[in-house]
């Protein structure tokens, strides 16, 4: 490997000398300048690795040197150096994005552990963003498993989208199909990429606040209005704006937004000037924007307007293919936040993925991988930690508790009668006892394959304990005709 280049500018011949001295005899190759101007040439055309500079120089002083130099965004690592550090001057050094300050006289030793640290420092940053650059390449686009035909060719046409002039673009889809994603995806596929994305959620802010959330406020526009205050369209200003859940705004917001889209002009409440912005602005709707247009909540000419442009994420149970990859994606997602090493998953777990229909999408097959993965203590995710595993009748008290004969595995906690007590997990807004042992009852006549006895023998019950507790809970016993008479409960009275 090359020696790595190090600029030392400053203005004191002495300082520059011993700087030289050390710094050659650390390995490094130096070029030099006597003060802030030629310091900005040679950092521009000898592109060095770091920066050695001085804060008081009689040209352009050093923190004027940083800020120019920490304009490019592959800038080097920077360190100042200072006979006199002032607290200002170190605040705005380390804010420009300066990697340390080193006082005179020079204690050496110090400076070269910096040096070093400020150099790794930044091959570390080079090398993620070169491995950000090849994840791009590999996928095509941030964060985003795309593997059913329906997904690629959805991506496609959203890079198409990105890339292209349209400022507004509609994107529709079921909660947690992905909008998010999708909207931050364009933004950072765009020409607007280096500008602002912000993003607000118009179900969040009460009608009142919307208005001067969007457009900002004058000086005294109403009570509160103490001081002017930028709207999220000006804060986007050269960006892009999301707004989530656009359905929930109100009729009189649907016209001003109107209004902007096709003038591309704001008017701060309270204020008589119009003020030009340069917004793209991405809407999402979880809703049918089509329906609640027919319905009237929707201005359709606004709808026309947004739908310009419109993107239709499926639902993931339309997409299967995608799960399993999605699976892999968020294992690795987690393995790392939480420092754990889960390799896979067993296969009774990947056909209860696949065969879920996940009303929640992208987002319940996320949190389902994360849960089950701060619960899992085995290299594998098993079912036993799956909301669902129970199964699909959507008994609250069901997604409460831990089904599983896999528990019979060591993993639970043996007990007197030679047993084994299955894994619980209480969720965080509480459970209910009765729910979690009517849960038990089912699931064992369920094992049980609806045959008493042996449903009985699971629970370590005798039959008639059994039959009662069917009959508390109102469980038919499987086996029986479906349409049976309900069966009493508990308190009322003997038949
Ligand atoms: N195709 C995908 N690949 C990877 N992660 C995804 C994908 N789709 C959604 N997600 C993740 O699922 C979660 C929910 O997505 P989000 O964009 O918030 O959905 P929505 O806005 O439609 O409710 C987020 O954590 C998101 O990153
Ligand atoms: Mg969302």
């Amino acid at each position: 490997m090359a020696a790595e280049k190090i600029l030392i500018v400053d203005d004191e011949r002495l300082v520059r000398w011993s700087l030289r001295q050390k710094c050659e005899e650390w390995g490094y190759q130096i070029v030099e300048a006597p003060s802030g101007e030629p310091g900005l040439r040679l950092a521009q055309s000898e592109s060095p690795d770091l920066i050695l500079l001085d804060v008081r120089m009689p040209d352009i002083n050093g923190i004027q040197v940083l800020e120019q130099v920490k304009k490019n965004p592959d800038a080097p690592a920077v360190i100042m150096i200072t006979a006199d550090p002032q607290l200002d001057d170190v605040k705005t050094a380390l804010k420009l994005g300066a990697y340390d300050f080193v006082g005179k006289p020079l204690d050496f030793e110090e400076l070269h552990v910096t040096i070093q640290n400020a150099l790794e420092a930044s091959r570390l940053r080079t090398e993620v963003q070169s491995l950000r650059g090849e994840v791009r390449r590999s996928t095509g686009y941030h964060d985003v498993v795309a593997v059913a035909p329906k997904t690629i060719e959805l991506m496609s046409f959203v890079q198409k989208v990105a890339a292209s002039e349209a400022t507004t673009i509609l994107i529709q889809g079921e909660s947690g199909t992905g909008k998010d994603l999708i909207a931050k995806n364009i933004h950072y596929d765009s020409s607007r990429q280096n500008g602002p994305f912000v993003a607000i959620n118009c179900s969040a802010i009460p009608e009142t606040l919307m208005e001067a959330e969007l457009f900002g406020h004058e000086k005294g526009a109403f009570t509160d209005a103490k001081a002017m205050k930028k709207g999220l369209f000006e804060t986007a200003h050269g960006g892009t704006l999301f707004l989530d859940e656009i359905g929930e705004l109100s009729p009189l917001l649907q016209a001003k937004l109107l209004r902007v889209l096709e003038d591309q002009v704001i008017r701060r409440v309270g204020g008589v000037r119009d003020l030009q912005v340069d917004v793209r602005v991405v809407a999402a709707s979880n809703r049918d924007l089509e329906k609640a247009v027919r319905e009237g909540h929707f201005r359709q000419d606004l709808y026309y307007r947004l739908a310009i442009i419109a993107i239709f994420i499926p639902p993931l149970r339309e997409r299967p293919e995608d799960i399993l990859p999605l699976v892999d994606f968020f294992v690795t997602w987690y393995n790392r936040k939480f420092k754990k090493s889960i390799r896979g998953i067993s296969p009774e777990t990947r056909r209860l993925l696949l065969a879920h229909n996940w009303p929640g999408n992208v987002r319940e097959l996320k949190n389902s991988i994360e849960r089950a993965m701060i619960l899992e203590e085995e290299s594998i995710l098993r079912p036993v930690y799956l909301p669902f595993a129970v199964g699909e009748s959507g008994r609250s008290g069901l997604t409460a508790f831990e089904h599983s004969s896999a528990s019979a595995d060591g993993g639970g906690k043996q007990l007197s009668n030679g047993r084994v007590l299955p894994r619980l997990y209480i969720p965080e807004e509480g459970t209910s006892l009765e729910e979690v042992e009517r849960a038990m009852v089912e699931l064992a006549m369920r094992q049980a394959r609806g045959n008493q006895t042996h449903a009985a023998r699971l629970l370590d019950i005798s039959r008639d304990a059994l039959r009662y507790k069917l009959k508390k809970f109102e469980l038919v016993p499987a086996g029986e005709e479906e349409n049976s008479e309900p069966v009493p409960s508990e308190n009322s009275s003997t038949q």
